[in-house]
């Protein structure tokens, strides 16, 4: 098959390689020259995909900026962006500028998935019409479905191909054509009824995450209330070997998907007059963590007789997840900003990002960043964090990833 992907970023790049490996060819797209230019020479931007794994595919890999390029694929994948604008609703930018792009090179016969998270009724509504000013009708002339994408950045354990794909075709031709494209690259594709469902049962993995980290999040700003470990809790209630799955509290939620994908469904569900309080209530829990961290610091700073203005604050890991550079929503950005407002003087380490220019700050050695710090603050736990070592040098340590549970050590916090 020649596969056609729109949108070189997370989602896109993985896709394109799982196709490549798969002995396929594949002609990507992207707005962004730059991006097309790396990726052409070489250079992943993705960390699950290492440059060595993607140089390997190039000779059936075609980056590129051109949508007239995608005129020769049987197929074209959609994976876009699909950010908010600042009052928190729905940026389709993105993927009307896409679908438009693609409308004016789209052929008879052509297969077009939608990748990119969406409201339920994005693909029939929005995606078919703007397709169909090629003049083509979709469902007969073209088919048309929805996937979503599930990817995990950072993980190894789940890969594309043994994370079940979920599909919902326009029509059950459209579906069919989409499974057998997805078998290529995935041991089990899931067909549902209508691009639809499959829109909403993105949302709905990625809002029952969302409600399920604001449960724990609430719980752990209690317990700091009651003087209760909250980590000793989460392991307790984990031997549970049913009825309990679990969720770790944190710093907030970071990235591109949990901070932004449950305001599509509650802007779409306004349309139908159904209010979604529990989601939002949800957004609203983990939104107001960065502030409860910053508390907790001047607290911390507090007992050791120092105010947050002039003290030297140490910021250990800023991207949004471990292991990964990712700075989307990053939690640790707001964390900064808010010390910063207050006076701090900030450092950070970062192995996976190297600088924070909206701050104008780079990040320090381990050692360095150690060095006459009045705090230091896990925001982020990347592999191979010395935990030990931080305890040790730091005169007083602020966790709220648990990465020093079951240490009792004087200088310690804990969320
Ligand atoms: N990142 C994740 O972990 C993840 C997981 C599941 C689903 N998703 C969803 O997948 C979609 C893509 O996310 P991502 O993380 O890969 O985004 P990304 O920002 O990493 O990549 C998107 C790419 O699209 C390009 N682009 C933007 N407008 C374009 C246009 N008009 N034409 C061509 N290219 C264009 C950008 O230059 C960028 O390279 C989003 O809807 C997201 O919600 C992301």
């Amino acid at each position: 098959m020649k596969i056609g992907v729109v949108g070189l970023g997370y989602v896109g790049v993985p896709l394109a390689v799982a196709f490549c490996e798969a002995g396929h060819s594949v002609i990507g797209v992207d707005a962004d020259r730059a991006r097309v230019d790396a990726l052409a020479r070489g250079e992943s931007h993705v960390e699950d995909i290492p440059d060595a794994r993607l140089r390997e595919v190039l000779p059936r890999f075609q980056p590129t900026v051109r949508y007239a390029e995608l005129s020769r694929a049987e197929a074209v994948i959609i994976a876009v962006p699909t950010p908010l604008t600042p009052n928190r609703e729905p940026d389709l930018g993105p993927l009307t500028a896409s679908a438009t792009a693609l409308a004016t090179v789209l052929q008879r016969g052509q297969l077009v998935v939608l990748e990119s998270t969406t409201y339920p009724g994005y693909t029939r509504e929005r995606l078919v019409p703007l397709l169909e000013e090629s003049g083509l009708a979709a469902g007969s002339d073209f088919n048309v479905a929805f996937s979503p994408e599930r990817v995990d950045p950072g993980r190894t354990d789940y890969t594309l191909r043994t994370t079940p794909k979920v599909v919902g075709g326009l029509t059950p031709e459209c579906r069919e054509r989409a499974v057998a494209m997805y078998r290529a690259v995935c041991d089990e594709v899931v067909p549902v009824s209508t691009p639809d469902a499959a829109e909403l049962t993105k949302l709905l993995e990625n809002i029952f995450r969302s409600v399920n980290i604001a449960l724990v999040n609430e719980i752990a700003i209690m317990c700091d209330r009651m003087g209760i470990d909250v980590w000793e809790v989460v392991d307790a209630a984990s031997t549970k070997p049913y009825g309990f799955m679990r969720f770790e509290p944190g710093p907030g939620m970071g990235g591109h998907c949990l901070p932004v994908d449950p305001f599509y469904l509650s802007w779409r569900a306004r349309e139908f007059d159904v209010q979604t309080e529990f989601i939002e209530l949800a957004g609203e829990v983990n939104a107001r963590m960065p502030h409860f961290c910053v508390e907790k610091i001047t607290r911390a700073l507090n007992e050791h007789t120092k105010p947050v203005r002039g003290s030297r604050i140490a910021v250990l890991g800023v991207s949004y997840k471990s292991g990964i550079s990712d700075l989307r929503e990053a939690p640790a950005l707001k964390i900064i900003r808010l010390l910063t407002e207050q006076g701090g003087t900030i450092a950070y380490h970062d192995d996976f990002v190297p600088e924070l220019s909206e701050f104008g700050l780079t990040s320090e050695p381990f050692d360095d960043v150690l060095d006459h710090c009045d705090v230091a603050v896990i925001v982020t736990v990347h592999p191979g964090l010395d935990v030990d070592k931080l305890l040790e040098r730091a005169p007083l340590v602020v966790d709220f990833r648990g990465a020093t549970a079951g240490s009792t050590a004087a200088n310690l916090v804990r969320l």
